[in-house]
């Protein structure tokens, strides 16, 4: 990472949860959900979260990556809308925040898919009630118990008067690693964590073998442009409050593994066949393992399709590659990489799309933890437990990035007419009455997937801002 001219300030003001990832260092995780129960204790208590005083719960800075750092724990606080609003900060601050944060995730549900099963009034943890959802603490730990005793710190700090926990399941996630190549693992068994933003001033191109494009630090962070031209995110005021801040969209994402599995089998079983849960025009040399690697865009052990179109590629991938592709020039019509498949969805890089400049203005960084067992096939207690991903998606915007993609580009397909209409076939609120996945091949007939259901539900969320440190310091005077 370089670390130059304005940006050494920079770090030492940011949570480190935006600009690190803490994912491969710390392997467990805990996001407490927070009501404020006396606003004065809680200031005095955020007033000590950032006293740089490490013997306390302390708010963890960007400043040195956690592998240098060798802290134990790090730990971050995201507040929503009506937590600012329980800490006393005055109306004309609350009033400079955007429209979709005052609302608050629960409110935008029917945008982003939480719709059904994954509807807000069935949210876990107390997120189906937001006007009590006020601080997501969250704390990263090298084990579960450098994570339990900073929580049982934040749980009592003002003699446990500042803070209330509204979660009554805790939402703890734990590190999953695929053993052969060392990479963070999600649950439908793929690599992860590979693809992230990187950004003018903050990361060094010499350190990486590939060509990946460097954004304004302005697509995550707020106060600078973005990377729309003439156009920077509004930033809360004053300017202390604002400036260096971030949003991020907190997610519990409930994953149905067993049926994942059944859906890639169905495909290759019912070659030739066109029926309600099968597909149309499946192939016998189509198996479970290229199935996967054409709904993600990457095979299970990240290896990407743009570079490995085959198994026996993908096998001896060289892993310094693995972003090392673009769509634009190589696999325009998706022979290689589905125009529908999850990541080319999420990040259609260079390809021509239909929002024309939108192809990096929508990044978004991704913090995300696996939460729940590991499926095991053989055991059928195993087959209901719950398992997901506590996933953050970090943005400047949370209208023009987080929404725009759940709405325009994972649920609707609007990038590209020949995917319009669909959903994404790994993350999207798919019904089996018009769930259409399909993948055309070089000489042979297109493989299109069809009467698949969901595989991953809502089961919270809540929309927060994450301030600077400076900011924190000022919430925590307000009342003074
Ligand atoms: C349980 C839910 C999810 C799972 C299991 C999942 C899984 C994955 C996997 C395996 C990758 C490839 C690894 C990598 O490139 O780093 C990936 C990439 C990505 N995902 Fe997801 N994802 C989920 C939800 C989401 C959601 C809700 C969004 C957007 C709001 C999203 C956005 C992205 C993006 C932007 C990339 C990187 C694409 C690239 O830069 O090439 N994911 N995801």
């Amino acid at each position: 990472m370089v670390v130059a001219g304005p940006s050494l300030g920079l770090l030492s003001e940011v949570q480190g949860n935006i600009l690190q990832a803490y994912g491969t260092h710390y392997r467990a995780v805990n996001h407490l959900i927070l009501a404020v129960a006396d606003p004065t204790a809680a200031r005095r208590a955020l007033a000590r979260m950032v006293d740089g005083d490490r013997s306390t719960p302390d708010v963890t800075s960007g400043e040195r990556p956690p592998r240098e750092a060798g802290f134990r724990w790090c730990l971050n606080i995201g507040f929503t809308y009506p937590g600012l609003m329980a800490l006393g900060v005055p109306r004309t601050s609350l009033d400079s925040f955007p429209p979709e944060f005052v609302e608050g995730m629960n409110a935008r549900a029917a945008r982003l898919g939480d719709v059904g099963e994954s509807a807000p009034v069935n949210w876990v943890s107390g997120l189906a009630r937001p006007e009590q959802v006020h601080l997501i603490v969250t704390v990263h730990g090298w084990c579960r118990s450098d994570v339990e005793s900073i929580t049982q710190q934040v749980l009592g700090a003002e003699r446990g008067r500042a803070f209330r926990l509204v979660s009554s399941e805790p939402l703890d996630g734990d590190a999953l690693f695929d053993e052969r190549t060392g990479l963070r693992q999600v649950h439908f068994g793929y690599a992860d964590g590979i693809s992230q933003p990187r950004f003018v001033g903050i990361h060094d191109p010499e350190d990486y073998e590939d060509d990946l494009p460097l954004l304004p630090i302005g697509v995550v962070l707020l106060g600078y442009p973005s990377a729309t031209p003439h156009v920077s995110w509004q930033v809360p005021s004053p300017d202390v409050l604002g400036r260096n801040g971030a949003f991020n969209a907190f997610r519990v994402l409930g994953q149905d593994v067993p049926g994942f599995e059944a859906f890639l089998a169905a495909t290759t079983v019912s070659a030739g066949s066109v029926g309600a849960a099968g597909s149309v025009g499946a192939a016998p040399d189509v198996d479970v393992e290229l199935a996967a690697a054409k709904v993600c865009g990457r095979w299970r052990n990240g290896a990407p399709l743009s570079l490995a179109p085959t198994r026996a590629e993908a096998d001896a991938f060289d892993l310094t590659r693995l972003n090392d592709f673009d769509y634009i020039d190589d696999d325009p019509d998706g022979l290689k990489c589905p125009i529908g498949a999850h990541i080319r969805r999420n990040n259609p890089r260079g390809a021509h799309i239909v929002q024309r400049s939108a192809n990096r203005t929508r990044a978004l960084i991704r913090r995300g933890v696996p939460y729940g067992p590991v499926w095991d096939p053989s055991d059928p207690n195993s087959f209901a437990l719950p398992r997901g991903l506590l996933g953050n998606f970090i943005c400047g915007s949370l209208a023009a990035q987080f929404e725009a993609v759940q709405y325009d580009w994972i649920n609707m397909g609007f990038q590209d007419p020949r995917i319009t209409g669909t959903n994404d076939p790994m993350v999207g609120a798919n019904y089996p009455g018009t769930s259409c996945f399909s993948w055309p091949r070089d000489g042979a007939q297109t493989v299109v997937m069809r009467g698949f259901t969901r595989f991953v539900f809502t089961r919270g969320g809540a929309y927060t801002f994450l301030p600077s440190i400076p900011a924190i310091r000022w919430i925590a005077a307000r009342g003074a």
